[in-house]
């Protein structure tokens, strides 16, 4: 590819929608066309790009899209994609329609889409675009910033009326396998147990100890934040209810969290992201992931990332136990 000038992109999102993923289509679109390519749009994720939902985007089908959540070019989680006749048919559309290097924007699931077409001749780029931050080889992904802002604005709501009642509230946020989310909003509302899939031992009592305790040392209310990949806080709050005599409730923040308009942080990283990931197609440097490492932007082989595990930052998982009533010496 190196000596062969590309005329045309395509970009597409996939999996999980994150608010940013916009922003990052923008920059694709725009710095496509200021270096003199053509972008066409793939719609709904690897499904469309089987279909052939494709069409060319200017300019300014790309305005005013910034600010907005979700994503326009919509998205999908596509079971063809993980076939090999899906994938064949994904090739087949990039060849009639001209794409010679395809953006994608997405998680880890979507870039092993992207692995299948980069094995079958495809030129591709990754851009991590999940609220979850689940990617290993990245320190960051478009939409936790914001997600994490959704459900801490929520949490604290939540903290008004559970102090008024001096109730226990459970708050459920996203995270299936990954406790980010959990992790941030937990440290960022100072809440007091933070359940994260990745450390969680199913001690509920433990749970329950915390509870009476900081209620013996005077605090009014009880945070705990519980990722969705341990779940089940409505029968939890009945649970602790019983064991402790103290009202409780559970709210689930669900997919509130996926939406919203993106912060200053997403909208910048995404376009960043989003026009490296054309620069990198244009200097004929494809089957890579845009990454953020150290304040940096760079970028991977996207074999390399893929096989890249990740776990909590053990200090931020310190200082979130520090910090809690349950834990420290206060
Ligand atoms: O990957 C993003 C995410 O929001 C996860 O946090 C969550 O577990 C999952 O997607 C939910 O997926 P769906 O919208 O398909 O139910």
């Amino acid at each position: 590819m190196a000596d062969h000038k590309i005329k045309t992109i395509g970009v597409l999102t996939s999996g999980g929608d994150a608010p940013g993923m916009n922003a990052a289509i923008r920059a694709v679109v725009r710095r496509g066309r200021g270096r003199g390519l053509r972008t066409m749009g793939v719609y709904r994720g690897y499904e469309g790009l089987i279909n052939g939902e494709i069409r060319e985007l200017e300019a300014k089908d790309v305005s005013d899209i910034i600010g907005r959540g979700g994503t326009i070019l919509y998205t999908a989680r596509s079971a063809d994609m993980r076939t090999d006749a899906g994938q064949e048919k994904a090739v087949e559309m990039c060849r009639k329609f001209g794409i010679e290097g395809l953006v994608v924007i997405g998680g880890d699931g979507s870039f092993a889409g992207a692995q299948k077409l980069a094995e079958r001749g495809i030129n591709v780029v990754g851009v991590p675009g999940t609220i979850d931050l689940d990617i290993a080889c990245t320190e960051y992904t478009i939409g936790f910033d914001t997600a994490v802002n959704t459900a801490i604005e929520a949490i604290d709501k939540v903290r008004d009326t559970s102090a008024s009642h001096e109730r226990v509230s459970i708050i459920e946020v996203m995270g299936r396998n990954a406790g980010y989310i959990a992790l941030w909003a937990g440290i960022g509302s100072g809440s007091e147990n933070i359940l994260l899939p990745e450390k969680y031992d199913y001690d509920e009592q433990q749970v329950i100890n915390n509870v009476i305790s900081t209620r013996r040392k005077g605090k009014k209310h009880h945070i705990i934040i519980n990722a969705e990949g341990i779940g089940h806080s409505t029968s939890m709050a009945r649970r602790i209810e019983a064991a402790t005599g103290i009202g409780t409730r559970a709210t689930i923040l669900g997919h509130m969290q996926r939406g919203g308009r993106p912060t200053g942080r997403d909208r910048m990283m995404a376009t960043m992201m989003g026009a490296r990931a054309v620069d990198l197609l244009i200097e004929g440097k494809s089957q890579r992931v845009v990454a953020w490492k150290k304040g940096e932007l760079v970028d991977y082989d996207i074999h390399e990332a893929l096989s890249m595990q990740k776990d909590l930052d053990p200090y931020e998982y310190e200082i979130s136990r520090a910090l809690s009533y349950n834990y420290s010496k206060i």
